[in-house]
């Protein structure tokens, strides 16, 4: 079958949007006519070169569709059902599923390293030459094939452009405070980057009580949508170093928690450097791939901070992205806020630049 896709072809380029051919899904696959693609970093970070990717790959990793046809054996979906697309594979067995961080499953990292399904191969062609699978997902495509594991059955009445935003910002940024840094009622809390992931690790902060939220970010613009998703404080980090902004805001205590929602190395630095005694500062943005980090190792010990990391919101997203439709439905969780831009796929490059200017908070690419 035939798909229009968006190709990176090598780090620095632009997208391209070819015609690829899609292979039937094999046994244990689906293939997905997807909807709406969410308009991620992540990707942006692999086009850049600053995350290594297979290429060339079709990017995307946020999507939500519809099943339009199975590979033998495939009993949890059927053509016609709406889908999540996860984007880190899980086997649903080892230590790591059994543990409740299926992120961690040896399988997801296999898929995300080789650019491949698990077979070692990919169901992406074009003119002969393979394209590589992005993430196990490849959501900037008219169709996709990906194991039947990797996608998640939703209800049919759900927006699937709200849909797809679940299955990385919400889930990724609500999971990193509310499973991986479990905020304590009455803490305080410092997000640095306001956008897709950030607002939702603010929301997830207030879900879970903290008193005092302080988002940070350079656009004026993200820091209003942080209050609407229940900041208490802004900090724009380009009038002012944000660091002694939030040691201000607190009385010059710090913060319990401090999460780095962008992915540099300077900004996981001051996560740390605003903490209090006992602080938390936890990564969620994703680093490029061979930066380190340096920070007071006294710290470490005279004031028990910490410095760790969430991926995929240390969620099961299984059992977490159903409860996450529960409570957008009953009003607990903000979802239609966060999505406030639309592009057709054609215009990829005009969302991606959309994103980086900081005029869009979230964006989807239709199909
Ligand atoms: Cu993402």
């Amino acid at each position: 079958m035939k798909s229009r896709a968006a190709i990176l072809f090598e780090p620095g380029k632009k997208l391209e949007i070819r015609e690829v051919t899609v292979q039937d899904p094999g046994p244990g696959e689906v293939r997905v006519k997807l909807v709406a693609s969410g308009v991620c970093h992540t990707d942006l970070h692999v086009m850049t070169g600053d995350l290594n990717a297979p290429l060339p790959a079709i990017l995307g990793h946020e999507g939500a569709g519809i099943v339009h046809d199975v590979g033998p054996g495939v009993t949890s979906v059927k053509p016609g059902d709406h889908v999540i697309l996860l984007w880190r594979l899980s086997c649903g067995e080892c230590e790591y599923c059994s543990g409740s961080r299926p992120a961690l499953c040896p399988e997801g990292t296999e898929v995300r390293g080789s650019g491949r399904l698990l077979d070692g191969t990919s169901r992406f062609s074009l003119d002969g030459q393979e394209i590589k699978h992005f993430a196990g997902v490849s959501a900037f495509s008219n169709y996709t094939v990906l194991p039947e594991k990797a996608a998640l059955k939703i209800p049919d009445d759900l927006p699937l452009e709200l849909a797809a935003l679940m299955g990385c910002a919400v889930i990724t940024g609500v999971g990193a405070a509310v499973n991986a840094a479990q905020v304590k009622p009455g803490s305080t809390v410092a997000v640095f980057g306001a956008g897709g992931i950030g607002v939702n690790v603010v929301q997830g902060a207030v879900l879970a009580g903290a008193r005092t939220v302080i988002a940070v970010d350079r656009f004026d613009s993200r820091l209003e949508q942080a209050r609407l998703f229940g900041a208490t404080h802004t900090v724009n980090a380009s009038d002012s170093d944000a660091v002694e902004a939030i040691r201000h805001l607190t009385g010059g205590r710090g913060v319990d928690y401090a999460f780095e929602a962008v992915g540099l190395p300077s900004i996981v630095q001051q996560a740390f450097n605003c903490l209090a005694k006992r602080g938390v500062a936890m990564v969620v943005g994703i680093p490029p791939t061979a930066s380190e980090v340096t920070v007071s190792s006294s710290a470490l010990v005279y004031e028990e901070r910490v410095l760790t990391g969430s991926l995929y919101g240390s969620a099961a997203p299984k059992i977490d992205i159903p409860k996450m439709i529960d409570m957008y439905r009953s009003g607990g969780l903000k979802l239609d806020e966060l999505l406030t831009h639309r592009f057709p796929i054609e215009e990829i490059n005009e969302a991606y630049d959309a994103l980086k200017s900081g005029e869009t908070l979230r964006s989807v690419v239709t199909f």
